[in-house]
């Protein structure tokens, strides 16, 4: 695989990451994300929550489902579609891994 740097953004190892973990990420371009290990995969996500901004790395992650912690929103970490009460998707975005180095595209 190809990593082109201008599109797709280094996020270093995920290999201290098991199954429940999340770390935040800050990008080069000042962009702040959430990459998190499921029991289904690596996913990459908007830091902060869409309803109000809480940290999502706070949060909670049972099975692929993250739930914010101030009001209880979920939602699907495969997908970021909404479960339950959410009323807003998850921004989401790809994730990559080559020779053991993970990379984002935003
Ligand atoms: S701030 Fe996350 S659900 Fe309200």
């Amino acid at each position: 695989m190809t990593v082109s740097a201008d599109v797709w953004q280094p996020v270093g190892s995920l290999a201290d990451l098991e199954v429940g973990d999340r770390k935040e990420v800050s990008l080069s371009n000042g962009k702040l994300i959430l990459i998190l290990r499921s029991e289904s995969g690596y996913y990459a996500c908007c830091a902060d929550c869409p309803h109000q901004d809480t940290p999502l790395a706070e949060g909670s992650l049972d099975g692929d489902i993250l739930t914010c912690p101030l009001h209880f929103w979920q939602w699907n970490v495969r997908t970021g579609e909404k479960v339950g009460i959410a009323e807003l998707p998850l921004e989401m975005f790809e994730l990559r891994e080559d020779n053991g180095e993970w990379f984002v595209r935003v």
